[in-house]
């Protein structure tokens, strides 16, 4: 099958958004510790370069999730590793590479909250609103709002594969 694609954001037009995040992270965090934690492996690459920014105190944690097709239902989530430290009483990031319809998230919070931290917010690279399940809450911190298509590169992968491409690329018709 063939298909095409282009370039969406380059590697240029990344780097300055991933500081600018970080900017703002700073400047909402100083004086305090936070965890980063860092959902695999699409949000591998954004959490490396984010993380070599921040100038407060970060500890990194690591989950990962992945999400089936069940019998009856569409989208299921399930966690092949979670965090491996206590987050109890921590302001937790969570850094994610893209939110979709935003039941990863939703996952992610219900899952975090069971251990106490004091503070969750999120911090995605991509936001694609238009598939957004009703009521769903919005990300603390947005790289980019993109349109509603595939985009991979960057860490994001398409069939597994590309998530080495230094800049974020979009399927094409
Ligand atoms: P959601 O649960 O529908 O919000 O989907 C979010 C998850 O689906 C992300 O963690 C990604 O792993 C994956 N995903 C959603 N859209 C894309 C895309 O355009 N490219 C690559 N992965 C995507
Ligand atoms: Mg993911």
């Amino acid at each position: 099958m063939t298909y095409n694609f282009a370039e969406m954001f380059s590697r240029q037009v990344i780097a300055e958004r991933v500081k600018e995040l970080a900017v703002e992270i700073n400047a909402d965090y100083e004086g305090q510790e936070v965890v980063l934690v860092c959902i695999l492996k699409g949000a591998a690459v954004f959490m490396s370069d984010l993380m070599r920014h921040l100038t407060v105190d970060v500890k990194v944690e690591y989950m990962q999730l992945c999400s089936y097709e069940g019998e009856n239902s569409r989208g299921k989530i399930k966690m092949d590793l979670d965090v491996s430290d206590d987050i109890f009483g921590n302001n937790v990031i969570v850094v994610e590479d893209i939110i979709d319809t935003g039941g990863t998230i939703e996952f992610i919070r219900a899952h975090l909250m069971t251990k106490k931290p004091a503070t969750v917010k999120f911090c995605v690279l991509l936001d694609n609103p238009v598939r957004r399940n009703e009521g769903c809450e919005k990300a603390d911190y947005v790289g980019f709002v993109i349109p509603n298509q595939f985009v991979f590169g960057y860490g994001l992968d398409y069939n597994g594969k590309y998530r080495n491409l230094p800049y974020i690329a979009a399927l094409t018709r």
